[in-house]
C-alpha cells in the first residue's frame, strides 16, 4: 500500500450549515476532489494523526464510496482507529452513542438529514466532536478556512475495504473496526426506558406502524421493536435503507410521510405510529386518527418524565428552540425545571448539557432528545412515547388531551415556502428587520402587535453569541409568529412562518389547529408581504 500526496484546488463553496456541508449529490460526483477536499480539511482542524474516529452514514446515494474514501484518508493520515458501521451504515444518533461510548475524538457522519438521497438528491458531511455533537461554530469556521486554500490531500492507495462484515484489523498504522451499528445504540434504549413495560403493551394486543421511510432507521426499529419488544413482524415498514429511500422524501412530516398518514388515518388505524427521518435524527408520532405536534410532544415527554427508567427524579431542566411552542416552559414552571429558549440548531442544547444544565430538549421540526446523546434521537422519542403508553394505559390521544387539560393549550403550525427565489426571500427578511421599529402597538387584520424583535442569543455557557436567529413577533391577544429562512435547504430559500396561540379555555380545547390560527396565517402574510415578493400563493408544506 502507498500514500499518495494528490494536488487539488479548492472550492469556495465549502461552507458548512448548522448540519455540516450539505450540497446536491451531483457536486460531489462532478467536481473533483470535493468530498476529498473537505475530508483533508476536517482532518487538518482535527490534526486527525493518532486520533480516534467514528464515521457512519444513513446508506444514502454515494454513502459507500464516501465511507471508502475516509477510510483510506484516515489510513494516508495515519488515524489511530476508525469505527466504522456494517456496510458504511450508522444513524447520526448511533453515531453520537458510539463517539460517546467509545471515548473517541470524534466523528463524521455522511447524510443529508430529511433531505431526499439519490443521484439527483442530496448529501451531505457533518462532524461531530468528543461530546458527540455537532461541531461548534469555531470548529466548522476553521474547517471552512482551510478549504479555501488546500493545495493537497493524503490518500491510502488501496483496494476498497469489506464493509460487510463485522471485524477488526490494521492498516498501515490504523486500526480499523467494522461494527454491528445497532447493538449498543439499542442497548442504551433499554437502560433508559421499561422494556418490560412495552413488551407486556405488544402482548396485550397494541398495534403500531412504524415507517422507516427506506431510512437508516429501519434495522435499529426492527432489532429494538420487534426483536427486543415482541412486537409483531410487519411493525417495521419500509425497513430496508435504500440508496435513494424508494424516491421518497425522508422527512416524518403530513406531507412527505403520507403513506403513514393514510395508514393512521385509515378505518383499520393501529394504536401508533410513528417515522424517523434519512438519518433518523427526527420523529413524527401519531394516534389512532391523531397527530401530535412536535412542540406539544416534547413537553409532554418532559411531563412524563417519571414513567422511564432513566429519566425518574433526574430532570433538573430542558430547553427548546425558540420558534417552538411554549408548552414546553409551562410545565417546566409546573415541574420546578430550568427553562432555556435557544436557537434552531441542535449544537446550541448540546452546550447546555454538557452543562449539566438540561436533560431533555426539542424542536418543533420533529426534533426531540435527551442527554444520554448529543444528537436529536427519532427512535429514542418513540420509545419514550411507548413508554408512556404501556405505563399510563391510555391511548396517544388520550395522553395529548389529557395534557392540554392540565396545561392548556398552544395552538401551533409552521408554514414552510421551500424552493423560494433567494433574492425574494432576502428582500421579504430585509424589509421585515427594517419596518420592526415602526411595529409596535399597531393593529394588522385585527390583531395588535404587542412586541417585534429579532432573535439574539448569547450562550449562558459558551458565552458565544449568535445574531439573527429569526423575526419574532407577539400580539397582545396572546399569539406569538416568528419568520426564519432555513439553513438546511439545498435550492433557493426556504421560509419558515411559525404560528402559536395559547388557549387555557378549557371548552376551547379541541379545535381544528388551522381554524384558530386562520386569522393569525393572514396577519403573518399580510406583515411580511409574502405573496407580492416571492410570488408564492401556497406553502409547500403546512404542519
Ligand atoms: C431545520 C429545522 C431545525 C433543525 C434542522 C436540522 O433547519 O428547522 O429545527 O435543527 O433542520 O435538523 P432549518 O432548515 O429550519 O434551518
Ligand atoms: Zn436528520
Amino acid at each position: 500500500m502507498q500514500i499518495q500526496t494528490i494536488q487539488t484546488t479548492p472550492y469556495t463553496d465549502q461552507k458548512p450549515g448548522t448540519s455540516g456541508l450539505r450540497k446536491k449529490t451531483k457536486v460531489f460526483l462532478e467536481k473533483e476532489h470535493y468530498l476529498q477536499n473537505f475530508i483533508q480539511s476536517i482532518f487538518d482542524v482535527i490534526d486527525v494523526k493518532e486520533k480516534r474516529l467514528v464515521v457512519g452514514g444513513d446508506g444514502r446515494y454515494f454513502n459507500e464510496e464516501a465511507i471508502q474514501i475516509i477510510l483510506k484518508m484516515a489510513i494516508a493520515n495515519e488515524a489511530l482507529e476508525v469505527i466504522v458501521g456494517q456496510n458504511g451504515f450508522m444513524s447520526t444518533p448511533a453515531v453520537s452513542v458510539e463517539i460517546r461510548q467509545n471515548k473517541t475524538d470524534g466523528g463524521i457522519i455522511l447524510s443529508a438529514s430529511h433531505n431526499p438521497g439519490g443521484i439527483d438528491g442530496d448529501f451531505g458531511i457533518k462532524y461531530d466532536g468528543a461530546n458527540g455533537a455537532p461541531a461548534p461554530e469555531s470548529i466548522t469556521n476553521a474547517i471552512y478556512q482551510k478549504t479555501l486554500n488546500i493545495d493537497s490531500y493524503k490518500i491510502a492507495e488501496m483496494p476498497n475495504i469489506d464493509l460487510s462484515e463485522i471485524k477488526t484489523f490494521s492498516v498501515h498504522n490504523t486500526l480499523i473496526k467494522i461494527i454491528n451499528p445497532v447493538a449498543n445504540y439499542a442497548n442504551l434504549m433499554e437502560q433508559l426506558f421499561d422494556f418490560n413495560a412495552i413488551r407486556n403493551l405488544f402482548k396485550s394486543g397494541f398495534k403500531m406502524h412504524y415507517d422507516a421511510l427506506h431510512a437508516i432507521t429501519g434495522p435499529y426499529a426492527k432489532e429494538i421493536l420487534e426483536n427486543r419488544l415482541g412486537a409483531p413482524a410487519g411493525t417495521v415498514v419500509n425497513g430496508t435503507p435504500l440508496p435513494d429511500f424508494g424516491g421518497g422524501h425522508p422527512d416524518p412530516n403530513l406531507t412527505y410521510a403520507k403513506e403513514l398518514v393514510d395508514v393512521m388515518y385509515s378505518d383499520n388505524a393501529p394504536d401508533m405510529g410513528a417515522a424517523s427521518d434519512g438519518d433518523g435524527d427526527r420523529n413524527m408520532v401519531l394516534g389512532n386518527h391523531f397527530f401530535v405536534n412536535p412542540s406539544d410532544s416534547i413537553a409532554i415527554l418532559a411531563d412524563n418524565a417519571d414513567v422511564t427508567l432513566g429519566y425518574a427524579g433526574k430532570v433538573n431542566g430542558v430547553a427548546r428552540s425558540m420558534p417552538t411552542s411554549k408548552a414546553l416552559d409551562k410545565v417546566a414552571e409546573v415541574k420546578k425545571m430550568d427553562a432555556y429558549e435557544v436557537p434552531t440548531g441542535w449544537k446550541f442544547f448540546a452546550n447546555l448539557m454538557d452543562d449539566n444544565r438540561i436533560v431533555f430538549c426539542g424542536e418543533e421540526s420533529f426534533g426531540a432528545g435527551s442527554n444520554h446523546i448529543r444528537e436529536k434521537d427519532g427512535l429514542w422519542a418513540v420509545l419514550f412515547w411507548l413508554n408512556i403508553l404501556a405505563v399510563r394505559k391510555m391511548s396517544v390521544e388520550d395522553v395529548v388531551k389529557d395534557f392540554w387539560n392540565k396545561y392548556g393549550r398552544y395552538y401551533y403550525s409552521r408554514y414552510d415556502y421551500e424552493g423560494v427565489d433567494a433574492d425574494g426571500a432576502k428582500q421579504m427578511m430585509d424589509e421585515l428587520n427594517e419596518k420592526l421599529p415602526t411595529l409596535k402597538d399597531v393593529s394588522v387584520n385585527g390583531l395588535t402587535i404587542e412586541n417585534a424583535d429579532v432573535f439574539d442569543y448569547v450562550d449562558p455557557v459558551t458565552q458565544e453569541i449568535s445574531t439573527n436567529q429569526g423575526i419574532r413577533i407577539t400580539f397582545t391577544s396572546g399569539e406569538r409568529v416568528i419568520f426564519r429562512t432555513s439553513g438546511t435547504g439545498t435550492q433557493g430559500a426556504t421560509i419558515r412562518i411559525y404560528l402559536e396561540k395559547y388557549i387555557s379555555d378549557k371548552n376551547a380545547l379541541f379545535e381544528d389547529a388551522q381554524d384558530v390560527l386562520a386569522q393569525l396565517v393572514e396577519t403573518a402574510l399580510q406583515i411580511s408581504r409574502l405573496p407580492e415578493l416571492t410570488g408564492r400563493k401556497e406553502p409547500s408544506v403546512i404542519t
